[in-house]
């Protein structure tokens, strides 16, 4: 593990708008469930910012949180290898989000794609709000909170952590050059060692002086693997390395999810807003009906009419679920009529059948024991709440409302 427990510490959200689905397990929990054991790992449900876009009819938000938190359990995240919370339940997240929204010029919001994206196509809601403007800087507010090194997010929420390193820079350049910073970075030089420090000048004034990248990232490497200095040294350090003041708030980097791994049923990125899932919570019955019924080749009008898995919807199924065998079997029966398209579906039928059946004993062995629920939750805010309120007493200070 890194020595620098920020770098190392990774954060994601979700918002509980509706019920988790394949694409979700496949896409972002299955990663989630690796990334726990490597890092030290916040996530949490993103209720407020469902609220941006629920805000006419919030009775959905408690009863998805409520069930996410559940279907992530029993998928695999565990409470006791990650830090599980619900935003609304860590206030300090709004008033981060507010201390941020004093120095984010309102032209960086309006810029951000998902702004104009999402009003045309939830055409239905008035998202001409404060609150929806402010999403991807709430969302900021929560990746800073926990200085996270790396956010777990799809293609489409990377201009969010983009946005997020642009408010980190401004915010660091605003407030991290105290008095007296000069003299507290030669300091903290010092006490790297005699060597450490003629290198880091060396590289530092490489860098100033030619823009020598590679040497920037030679002498971060050095000033992360001090073992001898602190926390508030290491940022001093770093942030005198590129002429700023001190990093209080680290710039976060997306970490991109191997996206559409799990296509919807019609082929397109498996979405609720498309109408092609299949829940994590859809009942045997359900399953069948919806793989039976979903598209294939459209070549194969006829069991006789030869097909392509290439061209169909089905196949990327057997790439997640089946092995090499029926594979073979599939691009030769496919190919040569020899099997029909429900023939095709039997084993997907069978694997993903298998698969949510093991996941739903386990949602059923949750949801008997409510207070434990209760007590996983309350735990991880609690946990949650006592980073956050080291990083705010930090941001309050250098904002001077302490
Ligand atoms: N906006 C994210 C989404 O729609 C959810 C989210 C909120 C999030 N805050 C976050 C994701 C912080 C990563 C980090 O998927
Ligand atoms: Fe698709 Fe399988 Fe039918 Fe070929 S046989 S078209 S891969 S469902």
């Amino acid at each position: 593990m890194l020595p620098d427990l920020h770098h190392s510490r990774v954060l994601s959200g979700m918002r509980p708008t509706g019920r988790l689905h394949l694409g979700h397990y496949h896409g972002v929990l299955k990663n989630w469930v690796r990334l726990q054991h490597e890092y030290e790992c916040f996530f949490f449900v993103a209720d407020w910012h469902a609220l941006t876009t629920h805000y006419a009819d919030p009775s959905v938000i408690p009863g998805s949180t409520r069930e996410m938190l559940v279907d992530w359990l029993a998928v695999g995240v565990s409470a006791n290898a990650a830090t599980l919370f619900v935003q609304s339940q860590v206030p300090e997240h709004a008033e981060l989000h507010l201390l941020l929204s004093m120095i984010t010029p309102l032209s960086w919001l309006e810029r951000v794609p998902s702004y104009k994206d999402q009003q045309e196509r939830l055409k239905g809601r008035d998202l001409t709000t404060y609150g929806f403007l402010g999403y991807p800087l709430l969302q900021s507010a929560d990746i800073l909170m926990y200085k996270a090194g790396q956010v777990p997010v799809g293609e489409d929420q990377v201009a969010h952590v983009e946005l997020t390193r642009e408010v980190a820079r401004r915010f660091n350049h605003i407030y991290g050059r105290e008095p007296g910073f000069e003299e507290e970075a030669e300091r903290a030089r010092r006490r790297m060692g005699k060597k450490a420090a003629r290198f880091f000048d060396r590289a530092r004034r490489a860098y100033r002086e030619q823009g020598d990248e590679s040497a920037l990232a030679e002498a971060r490497a050095l000033v992360e693997s001090q073992q001898n200095i602190t926390i508030k040294e290491r940022e001093t350090l770093l942030g005198y390395l590129e002429g700023g003041g001190r990093v209080i708030l680290p710039e976060p980097r997306p970490l991109l999810t191997g996206a559409a791994r799990m296509p919807g049923l019609d082929g397109q990125k498996m979405s609720k807003s498309y109408g092609n899932t299949i829940a994590l919570r859809d009942d045997p019955e359900q399953v069948a009906q919806a793989l039976r019924t979903m598209p294939t080749d459209p070549a194969r009008v006829r069991r006789t009419d030869p097909g392509d898995p290439e061209k169909c919807p089905v196949w990327p199924f057997h790439l997640v679920y089946s092995d090499e065998t029926t594979r073979r079997w599939v691009q030769e029966g496919c190919r040569n009529a020899g099997i029909g398209c429900l023939d095709c579906k039997a084993p997907i039928v069978e694997a993903v059948t298998a698969e949510l059946g093991g996941i739903q004993a386990r949602i059923a062995e949750l949801e008997a024991d409510r207070e434990a629920l209760d007590n996983i939750v309350a735990e991880g805010c609690e946990r949650a709440r006592e980073v956050a309120r080291d990083t705010l007493e930090e941001v309050r200070h250098a904002m001077c409302l302490d």
